[in-house]
Parts: structure tokens; C-alpha cells; sequence
């Protein structure tokens, strides 16, 4: 790859009018390669594919063709969020791709962590080339690579990775943002209008909460991790905890424990409580959470979430421990 390496003067964009002048070069430069042709993109609502598609809209409109493949392990809201902000609020030209069957059928069963990574990673490019085959004149494909990603690696990240797509599917990349840091990113995102929600949201893993609900995945158990960790999110938003704790969800694990609801004995499972704090994900430290909202959570999950009987709260820095459970 030519120009991946940031220039030593280039300026940190840390405000709002130094993002207006990044974009504003961008869309010029982005109109200037594009021209009329079309651009493809793997959306998946994160920051970086998020920002980029903004950009490609505000140069390009809808000659940006936007993939969101739902593969059933986002969590609560993500999908109609994304459908949300791009279809109807920025009018792009979104296809939604509900996948869940097809990735769920593919996982059930597989229990090793490294093989439900694979799948998930190789039926996403199946499923984005799918689509793109459908999909006529597309020239380039827009990536949000970013500039760390091209520093720690060959500048392809997990999970935008699209660069395995098939011999007949390759197309000129576009990637505007890959001279930026992260922090440079969120200013251009919350610059070009996108939601608080989106452009500072925590860092969530590409195989989603697949890497969560340990083993081999279930969807009951899939769903019970959904709504346990809607609830976690949604108490530490109101405690004022969201863009405080680096990263925090639920784990259902594959295992049951005994309990008692209503009178009867239950055989259920539990929902782990996961909050760390990290620079760089390298090493994390835990959040200490204020023991009252402890005890809310864990009584909303408790009466909220089916097939949950008990809530626990992981202690365990990196290391020792890593920070997802898989
Ligand atoms: P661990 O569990 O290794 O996680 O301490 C460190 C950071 O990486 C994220 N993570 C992933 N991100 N694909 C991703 O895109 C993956 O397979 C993956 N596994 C872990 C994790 O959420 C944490 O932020």
C-alpha cells in the first residue's frame, strides 16, 4: 500500500474546525479518484466503518452502496440503530442483510474458540461477496482502516476484513480515514453528525457476542447475553459510567447452576459482569462499580432475563485473565 505512512507535520485533529478542514479535503480528494463509479461498504455500525460511510455520503451520496450484514451476534439495538442513522436519517443507499440464520446454523454445535472465529470471519466475506455480486458497476471498496491498524499490522483489520473476497471480486480500496488515530476519528464522525451512541462507543470485538456466549452457541442462550448485557449498558449509561469504563459487557457461560423461583428448583445459567478499564487492550485493570449499582443490575437481570438464575462480577486484570471470557 502507497501513502501509509502519516506525514511527521501532519496536524492532530482535536477540534471540530480542524475536522471541517479534514473533510472538506476529503470530499474533494474522494470525488477527485471516485468520480462517477460506485463504492461498496461493509458496514457494521461501528466508529470507523460509521465515519467513513459518512464521508463517502457527504462526497459522494448514493453512489456509496452500504452492506450492514446482521449475523445475528450485535448486540440490542445495533442493527435498527445502524438502519436508523444511515437509511433514514441520512438517506444512503443501505442494504440490510439479515443473516442470522445463516451464521447461527453454521455455529451451532462448534464450541472451540478459535473455529467459531473462523466461521464467523469466513461466512462474512461470504455473505458481503454474495451480495456484491449482485451488485452492478462497483469499482472501489471503501474500508475504515485506521492508522493504528496499519502500524500493528498490514493495514487490514478482523473485522472489516474484507480483503479475502474472491479473485473475480477485487476492486480499487478507498480509505480515507487510514492516516488517523482513534481519537482523531470520533471528532471527524461527531463533526459529520453522527450520534453520540456511534461515535464514542466502547471497542466491541468483531466475532460480536459470539465470543460471549462461550461454547457452542444456542440461540436462547444467545438471547439471555442480549438482554443482560442491554441491561448492563443501559444501568451504566444511567450512572453516568458510558465513556468512563473502557469496555464492559455481559458473558453467558455454558454452564448451569442451581437455583430457586417461585417455589421450584431452576438449573440455569449465569450472566458474568465484565467492566475494565485498558489503554490499550494490551493489559486492563477492573473498574470498581459502586456495590448499590452492583446489586440494581443484578436484580434486573435476575427478574428480567429468562434463563438466568445467578449474576457474578469478574475481578480478574490482564493479566492474568484476558478480557473477553473466549
Ligand atoms: P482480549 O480478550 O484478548 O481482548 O483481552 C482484547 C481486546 O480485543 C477485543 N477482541 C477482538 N476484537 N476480533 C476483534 O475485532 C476478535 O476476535 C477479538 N477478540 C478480542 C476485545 O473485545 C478487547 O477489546
Amino acid at each position: 500500500m502507497e501513502n501509509n505512512k502519516r506525514p511527521e507535520n501532519m496536524e492532530r485533529i482535536t477540534t471540530t474546525a480542524l475536522a471541517e478542514k479534514f473533510i472538506e479535503e476529503q470530499v474533494t480528494e474522494l470525488r477527485g479518484q471516485i468520480g462517477n463509479k460506485k463504492v461498496l461498504l461493509a458496514l457494521s455500525g461501528g466508529v470507523d466503518s460509521s465515519v467513513v460511510a459518512a464521508l463517502l455520503i457527504k462526497a459522494i451520496g448514493k453512489q456509496l452502496v452500504c452492506v450492514h450484514v446482521n449475523h445475528g451476534l450485535l448486540r440490542k439495538g445495533e442493527p435498527e440503530q445502524v438502519v436508523e442513522v444511515f437509511r433514514n436519517q441520512m438517506d444512503a443507499n443501505l442494504i440490510y442483510v439479515d443473516a442470522i440464520d445463516r451464521f447461527l446454523d453454521k455455529l451451532a454445535g462448534v464450541s472451540d474458540p478459535e473455529t467459531k472465529r473462523k466461521i464467523i470471519g469466513k461466512e462474512f466475506i461470504e455473505v458481503f461477496a454474495d451480495e456484491a455480486k449482485k451488485l452492478d458497476g462497483i469499482e472501489f471498496l471503501a474500508q475504515g482502516t485506521i492508522y493504528p491498524d496499519i502500524l500493528e499490522s498490514d493495514g487490514v483489520k478482523a473485522h472489516h476484513n474484507v480483503g479475502g473476497l474472491p479473485e473475480d471480486l477485487q476492486f480499487e480500496l478507498v480509505e480515507p480515514v487510514k492516516l488517523l488515530y482513534k481519537d482523531e476519528v470520533r471528532v471527524v464522525g461527531k463533526t459529520l453528525g453522527l450520534p453520540d451512541e456511534m461515535v464514542y462507543r466502547q471497542p466491541f470485538p468483531g466475532p460480536g457476542l459470539g465470543v460471549r456466549c462461550t461454547g457452542a452457541i444456542t440461540r436462547d442462550r444467545l438471547e439471555a447475553l442480549r438482554e443482560s448485557d442491554a441491561i448492563l449498558r443501559e444501568e451504566f449509561a444511567a450512572a453516568g459510567l458510558e465513556g468512563k469504563v473502557w469496555q464492559y459487557f455481559t458473558v453467558v457461560p455454558d454452564y448451569k447452576s442451581t437455583g430457586i423461583k417461585d417455589n421450584k428448583r431452576t438449573f440455569e445459567w449465569p450472566a458474568i459482569i465484565r467492566a475494565v478499564n485498558s489503554i490499550d487492550a494490551t493489559s486492563a485493570s477492573i473498574e470498581e462499580i459502586p456495590y448499590a449499582l452492583l446489586g440494581k443490575i443484578t436484580n434486573r437481570i435476575l427478574a428480567e432475563v429468562p434463563g438466568i438464575n445467578r449474576v457474578l462480577y469478574d475481578l480478574s486484570p490482564k493479566p492474568v485473565a484476558t478480557i473477553e471470557w473466549e
